[in-house]
């Protein structure tokens, strides 16, 4: 790549992101060009956004309209796309209302604000914690990073928020354990994706809805990076028999424009009164028109080829003999390897033969454009057995 911009990179950012020399410069579908005319097949999505692709024509067009009739208003006056799709997301989730945010951590802050209101105005501050599950990622806000459960996240940055337990996934003794008179809400991550992409069992997800519904405690599904399709259904709760108090959303929800969104469900509804929450870009018109457009979008065809593009994936990265194991729902898969093969050297070979692909902790990740076809799927299974088959030569 150009090293002058990575020269300049260094200069004015900050060290936060230890990026790949690549310089992306366009986006079409399912693949991406650098700034010399290289292409590449992207199984990231820009970390699980631009599910429809990169360029989807009706989204550029509802949101290149939208720049036209007005790119920004506050959320002082009402305008039409942010009703729009706060309609869709309450009609296809069976949720009651939405707070809009912009980005991930946001929506969880505001899930976590909402829950904390609920516990005040119900139970006058007696209930103070919210259990959250060790190897679980929930944003990088100081609140958001405390509700995360990894120990890694809880450096630096002291004094952290108060107020969450962290417990082991999948495991229910631990669990009941934690629960005390002190609980307010629990909150989870069906698939845990910064975590290795590994799901939670059903029967687990299941036991903390029982337990929420006996103690009036809440149930807050992040599906920041599961939501949206990816898994193969709008949320990957709905592929379980649960009913989240709230849920939140982001990434795929804009296909590429920053917004993210808190779904309020019947207890937590009316939680927030007016001047309780707030964001001056939240709701930006231009990126709910583009979110509009992704809420048409989501559809039995796109989740069935969802589905189907998983299968074929797990099934043909199964018989890649430096494959130990892939785990995940849809579209949103984690492949463990070879314990002697690092996960970032794959990632820059597969960068080498013209293939996008992400890590979680020590393991591989694909988090595809859900549009991808069987042959999309075959190109990027070939690049990466040659990869790993280069890996163990040496
Ligand atoms: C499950 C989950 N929650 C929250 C976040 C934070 O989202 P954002 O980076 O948009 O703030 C992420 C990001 O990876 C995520 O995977």
């Amino acid at each position: 790549m150009n090293n002058v911009l990575k020269m300049r990179e260094h200069t004015y950012l900050a060290n936060t992101y230890n990026r790949f020399d690549v310089a992306l410069k366009y986006g079409n579908g399912v693949t991406v060009v650098d700034d010399e005319g290289k292409e590449y097949l992207d199984f990231t999505s820009g970390i699980g956004v631009c599910g429809l692709g990169h360029s989807f024509e009706p989204w550029v067009k509802a949101t290149t309209n939208q720049l036209k009739d007005i790119e920004h208003t506050s959320n002082l006056f009402y305008t039409e796309p942010m009703v729009d799709v706060a309609e869709k997301l309450c009609k296809a989730a069976k949720m009651e209302k939405v707070f809009f945010a912009n980005s991930g951590a946001e929506a969880n802050e505001g899930a976590i604000k909402a829950a904390r209101k609920y516990a005040f105005d119900i139970y006058k501050g007696d209930r103070t914690e919210i259990i959250t599950l060790k190897n679980s990622f929930h944003g990088r806000t100081l609140t958001t990073l405390s509700a995360t459960g990894q120990d890694h996240f809880h450096q630096f940055f002291d004094p952290f928020t108060p107020g969450f337990v962290h417990v082991e996934p999948n495991n229910f003794d631990e669990l009941a354990n934690a629960v005390t008179s002190k609980t307010l809400a629990i909150m989870v991550e069906v698939v845990q994706g910064e975590g290795g992409v590994i799901p939670l069992a059903g029967t687990y997800l299941q036991a903390i809805q029982d337990i929420c519904d006996h103690k009036d405690i809440l149930f807050i599904i992040d599906e920041v990076q599961s939501g949206m399709g990816r898994t193969g259904s709008l949320f990957a709760y709905m592929q379980y028999d649960l009913k989240p108090d709230i849920v939140t959303t982001a990434k795929g929800l804009g296909n590429g424009l920053p917004i993210g969104a808190v779904l309020l469900g019947d207890k937590v509804e009316d939680i927030f009164e007016k001047g309780d929450h707030g964001s001056t870009f939240g709701a930006n018109p231009v990126a709910c028109a583009g979110a509009n457009v992704v809420m048409d979008y989501m559809n039995e065809k796109l989740y069935s080829n969802v589905l189907q593009m998983g299968d074929r994936l797990t099934t043909k990265l199964k018989e890649i003999p430096q494959v130990i194991q892939v785990d995940g729902l849809g579209l949103m898969l984690g492949i463990a390897i070879d314990p002697s093969i690092n996960a970032r050297d794959v990632v820059n070979a597969c960068i080498e033969k013209g293939l996008l692909i992400l890590t979680a902790k020590d393991r591989l990740r694909l988090l595809p454009p859900l549009v991808i076809s069987e042959k999309h799927v075959d190109k990027a299974v070939a690049i990466l057995a040659d990869v790993l088959a280069d890996q163990v030569k040496g």
